[in-house]
């Protein structure tokens, strides 16, 4: 077996074959939206309900998409190999533990959680969210937030991320544009920790692309499954 612990992070383009938007390609989310009255702490604090709005519109969106042929992949790969798969998405839907993944990583946290400021516990979240939606806890209202991880805000499971990151012998990253930190200098700090190979599937060049010892350009619904072969044939 060649490898003994793979890493792979994943992005918007994991899931756009899926039928979800990504960020900043044509028609991504940030041509509709600013991320500055959507996706910021002080935007919630401005006008709350724009931001339940935006990410209600996305959860309910969510309900009409399935996980695509990279999901999946990634799923199987996690089931099948021998050693271990840490999965790391700045994803915020839930495609991946939908085609049986398991313990992933949202460091941008979910679209089908909220958490409430009052009590500080977080919900499976399906529907809708306003203000006037009580805590399914404490029946605080208006209490409830998106469980997404803003501009401005830390990341989720950044020590695990890390320590993953420090002992992988192979990074993969998937779907990304390499535009956002910390996610995109995960493939530096694997550079820099020596030994290990660094592999790109993304549908075109990212601001990272360079820093792969390996890049493969093209659809991951494509990429994904023909890598993941490769890996389980050992
Ligand atoms: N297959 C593979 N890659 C694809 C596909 C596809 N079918 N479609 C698009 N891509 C690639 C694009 O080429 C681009 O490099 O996916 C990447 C999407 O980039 P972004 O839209 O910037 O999304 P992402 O990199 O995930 O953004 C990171 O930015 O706004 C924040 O929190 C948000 O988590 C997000 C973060």
């Amino acid at each position: 077996m060649k490898y003994k612990h793979i890493v792979i992070l994943s992005g918007a383009g994991l899931s756009a074959e899926s039928g979800l938007r990504t960020f900043r390609d044509n028609n991504g989310l940030w041509e509709e939206h600013r991320v500055e009255d959507v996706a910021t702490p002080e935007a919630f604090h401005q006008d709350p309900d724009l931001v339940q709005r935006f990410y209600s519109e996305r959860r309910v969106q969510l309900e009409a998409v399935e996980p695509g042929a990279a999901h999946r992949a990634l799923a199987k790969l996690q089931l099948a190999f021998e050693g271990t798969v840490t999965l790391v998405t700045q994803n915020v839907d839930d495609l991946l533990t939908q085609a049986g993944a398991t313990d992933v990583l949202h460091m941008h946290g979910e679209l089908r959680k909220v958490r409430c400021l009052k009590c500080h516990t977080s919900h499976r979240w399906l529907k809708a969210c306003s203000q006037e939606t009580a805590c399914p806890g404490c029946g605080a209202a208006p209490a409830l937030r998106p469980d997404i991880v803003w501009f401005g805000e830390m990341p989720k499971h950044l020590e695990t991320i890390y320590t993953a990151l420090g002992s992988c012998d192979l990074f993969v990253s998937i779907g990304t544009s390499g535009h956002v930190y910390p996610a995109a200098g995960f493939v530096q700090t694997v550079a820099e920790a020596g030994y290990a190979e660094r592999l790109e599937l993304n549908l075109e060049q990212s601001q990272g692309s360079h820093m792969f010892t390996e890049n493969r350009f093209g659809p991951a619904g494509e990429l994904v499954p023909h890598w993941v072969d490769e890996v389980l044939k050992g």
